[in-house]
């Protein structure tokens, strides 16, 4: 049969028969490919007109041809670490607070990577989490990849790889992550594989496989983007009803729920931003322009503008001598069981008052796990982990409390103190600039703890300056947002 483009109407037909059985939307740029496709399939399931063959693959009888044919149209490109900016959020923050909470609980940590395609997402997943295990001790995990494209899925039960996939991994996961095969090609490690299972499973007219509030993350990357708005928003209300509270929606770094759902908070990670589903979402808040850039994988040496900062006494947050060499920051003990949230918290302040910053910090971290707006716990648990050296936990903390509350005066000077510290004066800068503006309305809780006996505003104006002298520093920032490209990659 000679391919030819598919006419107006004929296009129209099987356009909207591909809404109907994936969801997937095909505008005229994708004509070309489309006809080709579906005429290959018609000649070799014997039909002769459209008509009759969209009726097949529509009908009961016709679900293994429709499988063919949803194989041929959907894109499967995808390829390990996808996205580091969004990789380095799920290392950093996302997993090991979800680690976090069920060990707490004691609830097997649940993970859905949907659309996962030949499965380098899923697999990717599975190696952060080994990864994290080495320090944390393992957790039953199981990370669950669904895809519509079953020859996708062959791939990824196979799970060997070559190619351009492997060559785009972070460096160093080929020697850690797989096993190399005579032919030249690499097997995906078996530690890896035990944590991820496939189904198949189309998500737009399928039951997922999941029950209410069960899934701590639902990573659904680059999926929706082939999508109606439609579609999306019933998926997106879908993956809301399955996540826990507190649990995470990642989507592809394009993909956005602006105007899709306001079912979730949106949370700046880093670079990166994930999605929440809190007790009551958080939409419509302001986030302030120019985010906070992600913490510097190292800290830099403190720089001039640095020491000044780190010099004014009544400025630095008390720490405690961290005995050395302790690379990990000292592990918090297990907090008993049973309170409510705000017993926790009024248990955490007092604790944070004697000094117990561990018990203080695994305290207000139990509260806001329970209790997700509780903003004072989150500041709380920043000071505590801030006095234990712990600045990337604290800043995580710190920045949560400012998002949900920009008033936050006493959150936005530490989180200012902190990231100084850490070698990040635009970030610094930013805090410093919102604690002056916030300062003068700040409750005299909050004063008479930053004050140190001095006037507000003294500190305001020292806030101001430092805000101006941490933005006008020449030096370039180590580790702020570099030129990136499609998928985050540092040039
Ligand atoms: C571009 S890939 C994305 C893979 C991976 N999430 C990533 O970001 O690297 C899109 C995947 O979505 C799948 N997909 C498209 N429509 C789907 C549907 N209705 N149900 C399930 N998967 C679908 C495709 O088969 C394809 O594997």
């Amino acid at each position: 049969m000679t391919t030819h483009a598919l006419s107006d109407p004929e296009y129209v037909v099987v356009t909207e028969s591909l809404v109907r059985m994936a969801g997937l939307v095909f505008d005229v740029s994708r004509r070309g490919a489309i006809s080709a496709i579906l005429h290959e399939r018609m000649s070799k399931s014997g039909h002769t007109s459209t008509g009759s063959y969209l009726a097949h693959v529509e009908s009961a009888q016709g679900a293994e041809e429709r499988q063919r044919l949803l194989d041929a149209v959907t894109i499967q490109e995808t390829h390990f670490f996808r996205n580091l900016p969004q990789i380095d959020a799920l290392r950093r923050d996302v997993l090991p607070d979800l680690l976090r909470r069920s060990r707490r609980t004691g609830r097997q940590l649940t993970i859905w990577s949907a659309g996962c395609s030949t499965g380098e997402e899923p697999y990717t997943l599975a190696m952060l989490l080994v990864q994290l295990f080495e320090e944390t001790g393992p957790f039953p995990v199981r990370i669950i990849g669904t895809d519509v494209s079953a020859a996708a899925l062959d791939v990824a039960r196979a799970g060997v790889y070559s190619g351009r996939t492997i060559q785009l991994a972070e460096p160093g996961a080929v020697e850690r992550w797989f096993d190399a095969r005579s032919d030249g090609s690499y097997s995906v490690a078996q530690p890896v594989r035990d944590l991820v299972e496939f189904r198949l499973q189309n998500l737009v007219t399928d039951e997922p496989p999941f029950d209410t509030g069960e899934v701590d993350l639902v990573v659904c990357r680059n999926v929706t983007i082939y999508f109606g708005r439609e579609t999306t928003a019933r998926l997106v209300r879908g993956f809301h009803r399955l996540l826990t509270v507190g649990g995470y929606l990642l989507l592809g770094h394009a993909e956005t729920l602006w105007q899709i759902s306001g079912d979730f908070s949106l949370l700046p990670v880093g670079e990166a931003f994930v999605y929440r589903k809190d007790v009551v979402p958080q939409n419509g808040r302001r986030l302030s322009v120019g985010l906070p850039a992600a913490p510097p994988p190292a800290a830099p040496q403190p720089r001039r503008v640095m020491r000044d900062v780190l010099r004014v006494p009544s400025l630095r947050p008390r720490r405690v001598p961290t005995p050395t060499p302790t690379p990990a920051p000292p592990a918090r003990p297990v907090a008993p069981p049973v309170a409510s949230p705000l017993q926790d918290l009024t248990k955490a302040r007092d604790a944070l008052n004697a000094g117990s910053y561990a018990e203080a910090a695994s305290l207000a971290e139990r509260a806001t796990a329970a209790h997700p707006l509780l903003v004072e716990g989150y500041i709380i648990e920043g000071r505590a982990l801030s006095n234990q050296g712990d600045d990337d936990g604290a800043i995580a903390a710190l920045r949560k409390a400012v998002f949900l509350d920009p008033t936050a005066a006493h959150a936005h000077f530490l989180l200012a103190t902190t990231l100084a510290r850490v070698g990040d004066p635009g970030g610094a800068a930013l805090s410093f600039a919102s604690a002056a503006e916030t300062l003068p309305q700040a409750s005299s809780e909050t004063l008479s703890e930053l004050l140190d006996g001095r006037a507000v505003s003294d500190l305001v104006d020292l806030c101001r300056q430092l805000a101006v002298s941490l933005q006008s520093d020449p030096e370039p920032v180590v580790g702020a947002s570099a030129a990136s490209h499609d998928d985050g990659r540092r040039r």
